[in-house]
């Protein structure tokens, strides 16, 4: 997969150059480019934003700079993403959707947003990572990256499958333990140091459930249930009944 990234701070994304996703960089499983959206500008200050029309507090991104520095890279192929706190909510299965393109295009906004033509007229998708606002797409972008590159075939070794982990069958991960068996006087549940693979499986779907009823009551009430899912969280209801 290419990604183009559209940024006015390039440097931010050194951090993508370090493990999992840094390794796949290295055998150019993914290659990222980091396009300054500044180099585009025709003004004799640089400058690549302006006052907003209509008044009002802040900047806003100037259309011309980004127009020219989407079309230096945008192809019939690519899939241009604008990340911003107005946009869709970010999840796995945009990650998983957005794992199958050739050619992502990543446009990050600054000051009060950019200039509604470019949304309009050269924008794919907008993306939110949460809802929270953050001082520029570029963290953003870098969560979309990470996201998206590690589902790519051959990123994750075959000790590192993304198959149990949260979010992949629509219920949170069960919990994980290592060695050593007690720690601070707190054990292991007994049941994963039986050997017995099928109770091991059966105890690790209510945890799931247990941790998605808990945490994520919304993730639940999305979902459709298999009978033994309905009955392991009768269950887990009923057991959390009697602890209250
Ligand atoms: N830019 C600023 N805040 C953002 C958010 N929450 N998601 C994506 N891009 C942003």
């Amino acid at each position: 997969m290419k990604i183009d990234v559209l940024t006015l701070f390039p440097e931010m994304f050194n951090s993508l150059n370090y493990s999992i996703i840094g390794r796949a960089i290295d055998s150019s499983l993914i290659s990222i480019n980091y396009i300054n959206i500044r180099d585009f500008s025709q003004d004799k200050h640089n400058r690549v934003d302006d006052y907003p029309y209509g008044g009002g507090p802040g900047m806003v991104m100037k259309p011309g700079p980004i127009y020219r520095a989407l079309e230096s890279v945008k192809t019939k192929d690519s899939r241009v993403v604008y990340l911003t706190p107005k946009g869709k909510v970010f999840n796995q299965s945009i990650a998983n959707e957005l794992s199958s393109e050739q050619h992502l295009v990543l446009l990050c906004g600054h000051y009060e947003g950019i200039d509604n033509r470019i949304i309009e007229h050269y924008i794919d998708d907008e993306i939110s990572i949460g809802d929270y606002v953050l001082t520029g797409g570029e963290i953003a972008s870098m969560v979309v990256i990470d996201s998206v590159a590690r589902l790519i075939p051959g990123v994750l070794g075959k000790d590192e499958s993304y198959i149990d982990e949260s979010h992949y069958n629509g219920l949170l991960e069960y919990p994980q333990y290592t060695r050593p068996r007690i720690f601070n006087g707190s054990e292991v549940p007994d049941v994963l140091i039986s050997g017995n693979h099928k109770k091991i499986d059966e105890w690790r779907k209510k945890q799931s459930l247990k941790v998605t009823y808990l945490n994520r009551i919304d993730l639940l009430n999305m979902k459709s249930f298999s009978e033994e899912e309905k009955k392991l969280l009768n269950e887990i209801k009923n057991e959390l009944e009697v602890e209250k």
